[in-house]
């Protein structure tokens, strides 16, 4: 039996170890109890190629796949059978790149047991696996513990230059290293992250994200806190039931990493399970890496559609309808990319003469562009069958 919570929403501290029990069970043999997987939710002619001992292993909640495309570089956080990365292997196709990464030697083997066999089928071979926590991404487990066979530790010594080899190997050879993929994916897995450890592992969705990039996670989430009973029962927590965000706190947790463009693209609308009086579901949720760095003027304003009367930014600021709202260079990127978060809900205006030289702009607090300013100084009023005072003859841009 595992020690108790003490009723302040802490995890037993061996949480880590029942998840890997249960798990490593699960690869053998399947577990209908754990998550809440449906075939039917995956793409037919991709899940028909994988090998049935993949399928059947499969412990999810939802299906990020579908929001990833041909070419990118994917990391999927608890790849389990590797049932998703070898779907997204077919969609991502031979320019693409999957890495699944899980902590489990028992999923891992299952998983790398039709990496070749199924390199064949596809006609190509994208897909990888990596031994590691997914809090920690940096470091590769499998390269540790070969490092701690050859120099085993038996007193604090051993122990202290264990951990230097793991720090050298997070900065020399990491296992996911920095700004790597285009898309971050995991399906039912966040929730198994010990309480403590959940800000570090949002921090490492986001270091491994390529700027501009995005995480796609399906997950358990819940309408209440999990009651302390639930929070007191291991199989609970290894069923992805007593580790599961509270709805709100699951979004804010994408906020507090540095995520924008944050979205529910889907929820189940019947709860999986009620236990306690809570209702616990599968939501998937997308949020995009790319709103830092320094802010430009270039004389750029964006007005919001609706129709809402207004809308905030994640940094607080407000864009009322049909407003002419300035902002910077940065910003008018984010708010009018067509594949972005907020495609379609922001007209961008550029200013009638593209602005020399940038100069830094002040993000703090809103204002509203004067359309003297798009137009700028010499601009000069016309007459219906007169030419505009910026053209230059025929050809120009704004004739
Ligand atoms: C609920 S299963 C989901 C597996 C897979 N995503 C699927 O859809 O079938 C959870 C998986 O995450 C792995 N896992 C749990 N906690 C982990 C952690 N902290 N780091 C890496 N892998 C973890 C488990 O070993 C298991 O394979």
């Amino acid at each position: 039996m595992l020690e108790r919570t003490n009723g302040h929403g802490q995890a037993p501290r061996e949480v880590e170890a029942e998840v890997l029990r249960r798990y490593a069970h699960g690869a053998k043999k399947r577990e209908a109890a754990l998550c809440c997987p449906a075939k039917s939710r995956y793409e037919k002619d991709l899940l028909k190629k994988l090998p049935k001992e993949i399928v059947e292993k499969d412990y999810g909640c939802g299906d990020p796949s579908r929001w990833v495309n041909a070419g990118d570089t994917v990391v999927d956080l608890g790849s389990g059978s590797g049932k998703a990365c070898y779907i997204l292997a077919q969609k991502v196709g031979r320019k693409g790149r999957v890495t699944g990464v899980d902590f489990n030697p028992a999923m891992l083997e299952l998983a790398r047991k039709y990496q070749r066999p199924l390199a064949k089928r596809f006609g190509f071979r994208n897909v990888e696996f990596k031994r590691a926590r997914i809090q920690d991404l940096a470091l590769d487990l499998e390269r540790a513990e070969a490092w701690l066979a050859e120099h085993p530790a038996s007193n604090l010594d051993g122990w202290n230059a264990f951990e230097a080899e793991c720090e050298r190997l997070r900065q020399e050879a990491p296992a996911v290293p920095d700004d790597f993929a285009d898309v971050v994916v995991s399906n039912c897995v966040l929730n198994l992250v010990q309480p403590r450890d959940k800000e570090r592992l949002f921090g490492e969705l986001f270091r491994v994200l390529k700027k501009g990039g995005r995480a796609v996670i399906s997950d358990v989430v819940c309408d209440e806190e999990p009651t302390a009973a639930t929070l007191a029962d291991p199989e609970l927590w290894s069923g992805c039931i007593a580790g599961a965000f509270r709805e709100e706190k699951f979004l804010q947790m994408f906020e507090a990493a540095g995520f924008h463009g944050i979205e529910i693209l889907e929820r189940q609308e019947q709860p999986w399970q009620v236990v306690d009086g809570v209702e616990y579901r599968s939501m998937t949720v997308r949020a995009f890496k790319g709103k830092q760095g320094p802010c430009y003027e270039c004389l750029q304003a964006v007005v919001y559609r609706g129709p809402f009367s207004h809308v905030f930014d994640d940094d607080g600021h407000r864009y009322p309808r049909g407003v002419r709202m300035a902002v910077c260079e940065k910003t008018f990127g984010l708010l009018t990319d067509p594949h972005g978060p907020y495609a379609g809900q922001f007209i961008g205006i550029e200013p009638h003469t593209p602005v020399a030289v940038a100069h830094a702009y002040d993000c703090s607090g809103d204002r509203v562009r004067d359309p003297r300013e798009t137009k700028g100084r010499d601009f000069k009023e016309t007459r219906e069958g007169e030419a505009p005072a910026c053209c230059s003859g025929p050809g120009s841009k704004c004739c």
